[in-house]
């Protein structure tokens, strides 16, 4: 089911999100189902469960092209539930990044570059994946979600902030 997705205000996006303990049961399958049908229906590249309001540590991410990253390489379609992520290196790289809870907006944000994270999906097996660059960032941004961090509390540079239409026009418009 499309769920509605919380904007940037919302009380919900600010707080920790806390710890799955089971597994494979319907209700996580439920909310799986429900972050990728709004994921999809809104051409996101991820989304973490408190952005549909939802208090626990999931996030989904992956596509094989996304309208809104249309240079970024093909991420698997990943379900992570209670992620642990660890920098490989102190290396940061400056990207490009939007938001579904932050609509209309883009911002350049310094993310590890090298990243190994670790979690669980749906069923409770381990993942355990070493990536860089794009995917590395994808993943970095939906976990922020789940410590209640948005992509705008990261901006160090300002002017390399603001409107998606203005920033880039004659891009492909999309709702966010
Ligand atoms: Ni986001």
């Amino acid at each position: 089911m499309i769920r509605d997705v919380l904007r940037m205000g919302d009380a919900r996006l600010i707080r920790r999100a806390r710890e799955v303990d089971r597994f494979d049961t319907r209700d996580l399958h439920g909310l799986v189902g429900d972050l990728f049908d709004t994921m999809k229906a809104m051409e996101g590249a991820g989304l973490a469960a408190p952005q549909i309001g939802v208090d626990l540590r999931v996030v989904i991410f992956g596509f094989n092209a996304s309208p809104r990253y249309p240079d970024a390489p093909p991420i698997p379609e990943t379900v992570l539930v209670n992620p642990v992520l660890t920098p490989l290196s102190d290396e940061m790289e400056d990207g490009w990044e939007g938001c579904l809870s932050v609509p209309g907006l883009r911002g350049v944000v310094p993310r590890y570059r090298w990243l190994r994270y670790t979690g669980v999906d749906a069923r409770g097996q381990a993942i355990d994946r070493t990536v860089s660059g794009f995917h590395a960032r994808v993943v970095q941004h939906e976990c922020d979600h789940l410590d209640g961090i948005l992509y705008p509390m990261r901006v160090k540079d300002f002017t390399r902030f603001g409107y998606q239409d203005v920033l880039f026009p004659g891009m492909p418009d999309h709702d966010d």
